[in-house]
């Protein structure tokens, strides 16, 4: 259900807010209600005796109010008229919901106020007490000030105007998907919004006017950049929703002109990190806070709350943190699925490491599914069933189920699935996660594996081709069929565990390189809801990092226990599924991994060997200290 606005018109006594408010519940057509007509008794005969109220008497009566607020918010909204001398006051009164309160201030001198008040007749305040409601008044910049020394008539024009004119808090630029998306979730909490599409002749026309005529929330629309920016309030926000790579810089250029120091942009794409480092430290020069935005989740998620990973400037982000936490999913205890990341590209970088996360467990689905399908003769329907069980075992996770979804499709009678062409497409991310393992020197391969498959997956002509010269033989027997399904759980479980240790250990060899100190817990708790990768396996993986981020993810005790009740399972897949003849690239990545990972002998020493050999690259001794190098003359 809609919310609706409550018009709180506040001021010191005597500044006209009764009748001021009547009029405008009039204009409006909703209720009209006096705060002074909730006070308890006991302050009501205070005030009457002459004395003032202090903190303590007025505690009850803006309780009894922000639960009156509350109720008038769910129905038609309402006119309140109320002193809220205090910041304090006014805070406690908008605590349901800040966005959903318009404050109309009544402003007038000590002369003009005391004037009216000795005019007034049958009130139970005294004009005695203006002096201490002077002193207790303290004036904010929030909301829209009317001068009283005026007609009502007069003000009631006024005040209509200014709220009508009043800025948007969050200015959204770009209405693609996303920011249709994201623009529905921001209204939707109340936020007043402007938003900007380009005006392209024939191409992209009119898109915001007529986006927001779909909207029931009021957003204002915007084609020109100049007056989209001076529609809102300052400090600006400013989120773009635009594509990665210039465009972004384009952008930037385009809009600065028109901030003020102190004005904050928000970059909401899936910017490459290195570009956000150097965005933000450029326009930090200028005064302006800028902060790259990871948003996951897609177009459901843009609009229902994704996971959010904000990076950059925090006193940019301080600026913007309840609107970002309020459009969030929420994790299972109601916490917001975005937290501070931390430094410049930081943010952007974890999101790029999630979508590395992502192709990976994709790809590793997708193995399953193939391996299902294409080798063991299992029909979509079949292979929905066995996915499906998984998840009720503390296996579940959205990718996993968007496959469920996706198995039973149907076109007719055949299944959708089954004429899709196998040529997958990407637009980086998990490309630039794998350059950036690279460039750390972190083994990332079950993630680079999957970028790979991709890549070879578009090979398609060569592929047929080649089918054709290599046909397989398959001579696996339904008994050994059977086995392996029944290992299949694990081996994915698994599979996906060391996945995410590969994922983990990037961002913490990354965080050390750039001084991030991220937080892995955190980050692994806002990746529990609204992003692609959210799971069972996330959930946990939040509890072990909490207690300490130090400890690799392979060596938490209870990780071990899992480890080694599937790992056998894992080998047992990969091998069968090879011998074949059925491609396993992320799943055998995983157990390569893992099997190198846990081995106490590694293969390094031929390497060694052999780069001292041709290359004089010298070596280090088992038998010798450690740091201590040799080299061997290898033919004599
Ligand atoms: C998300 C997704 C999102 C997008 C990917 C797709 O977290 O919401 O990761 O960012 O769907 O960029 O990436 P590819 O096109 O490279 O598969």
């Amino acid at each position: 259900m809609k919310l609706k606005h409550v018009y709180i018109i506040f001021g010191v006594s005597g500044s006209g807010k009764t009748t001021i408010g009547r009029l405008l519940a009039k204009e409006l057509n909703i209720p009209f209600y006096d705060a002074d007509d909730f006070h308890p008794q006991s302050n009501i005969k205070k005030m009457s005796d002459g004395f003032s109220l202090d903190d303590n008497d007025r505690e009850p009566w803006l309780h009894i109010l922000t639960d009156q607020i509350k109720n008038w918010h769910h129905d038609k909204g309402a006119v309140l008229a109320c002193s809220a001398l205090k910041i304090k006051y006014r805070e406690k009164l908008e605590s349901f919901h800040p966005n959903l309160i318009r404050w109309v201030f009544l402003e007038g001198d000590y002369e003009i106020i005391s004037e009216r008040l000795k005019a007034r007749k049958d009130h139970f305040f005294r004009s005695e007490l203006l002096h201490s409601q002077f002193e207790t008044l303290e004036k904010s910049t929030r909301g829209i000030s009317i001068l009283v020394n005026q007609s009502t008539a007069n003000m009631i024009i006024e005040i209509k105007s200014k709220l009508n004119a009043q800025k948007s808090q969050i200015g959204l630029f770009g209405l693609g998907v996303m920011g249709k998306s994201l623009t529905k979730n921001i209204a939707s909490h109340h936020f007043s919004l402007s938003v900007y599409n380009r005006n392209v002749e024939a191409k992209e026309v009119d898109v915001a006017k007529n986006f927001v005529k779909e909207l029931s929330e009021d957003v204002k629309p915007f084609d020109d950049i100049e007056t989209f920016v001076a529609s809102l309030e300052q400090p600006r926000i400013i989120m773009l929703m635009i594509s990665a790579g210039p465009t972004v810089d384009q952008v930037i250029k385009n809009i600065l002109p028109f901030l003020d120091s102190g004005d904050c942009i928000l970059d909401g794409g899936n910017s490459h990190y290195k570009d956000t480092i150097r965005r933000e430290l450029k326009l930090s020069k200028q005064g302006i806070n800028f902060i790259g935005v990871g948003i996951s989740g897609g177009e459901e998620g843009a609009l229902k709350g994704p996971s959010i990973m904000p990076g950059g400037s925090k006193k940019g982000y301080d600026l913007c943190a309840s609107f970002l936490e309020t459009i969030a999913a929420k994790d299972k205890t109601d916490r917001a699925c975005c937290s501070y990341i931390g430094l410049n590209g930081s943010g952007h970088f974890v999101k790029t490491v999630h979508n590395g996360i992502e192709y990976a467990e994709m790809q590793l689905i997708a193995e399953m599914y193939h391996l299902m399908r294409n080798f063991l003769g299992k029909k979509p329907d079949e292979i929905y069933k066995i996915f499906t069980s998984w998840r009720t075992r503390n296996k579940d996770s959205f990718l996993l189920e968007i496959t469920t979804d996706i198995l039973l499709k149907k076109e007719g009678t055949d299944y959708l699935i089954d004429k899709i062409l196998d040529k997958a497409d990407q637009k980086g991310t998990g490309g630039w996660s794998s350059i950036s393992a690279l460039e750390m020197g972190t083994p990332f391969s079950t993630v680079s594996e999957a970028v790979m498959t991709r890549f070879l997956s578009a090979k398609k002509t060569e592929r047929v081709k080649a089918s054709t010269l290599y046909p397989l033989e398959n001579s696996t027997s339904h008994e050994d069929i059977e086995i392996i399904i029944q290992h299949l759980e694990e081996a994915y479980y698994t599979a996906s565990i060391i996945n995410h240790a590969i994922g983990f250990d990037l961002l913490k060899q990354t965080s050390l390189e750039y001084d991030w100190n991220l937080n892995l817990s955190e980050i692994a708790r806002i990746w529990t809801n609204g992003c692609i990768i959210r799971s069972d396996l996330m959930e946990k993986i939040t509890t072990l990092f909490f207690n300490t981020g130090e400890t690799p993810l392979l060596l938490f005790p209870e990780v071990v226990t899992l480890m080694r009740a599937g790992i056998n399972k894992l080998t047992f897949v990969v091998a069968s599924g090879l011998q074949m003849g059925c491609a396993l690239p992320v799943l055998s990545a995983a157990t390569n991994y893992f099997l190198n990972y846990s081995a106490e002998q590694m293969s390094a020493n031929m390497i060694q060997a052999q780069r001292d050999y041709f290359g004089a690259h010298r070596y280090q001794r088992v038998d010798k200290k450690s740091g201590e190098y040799f080299h061997t003359d290898w033919k004599n």
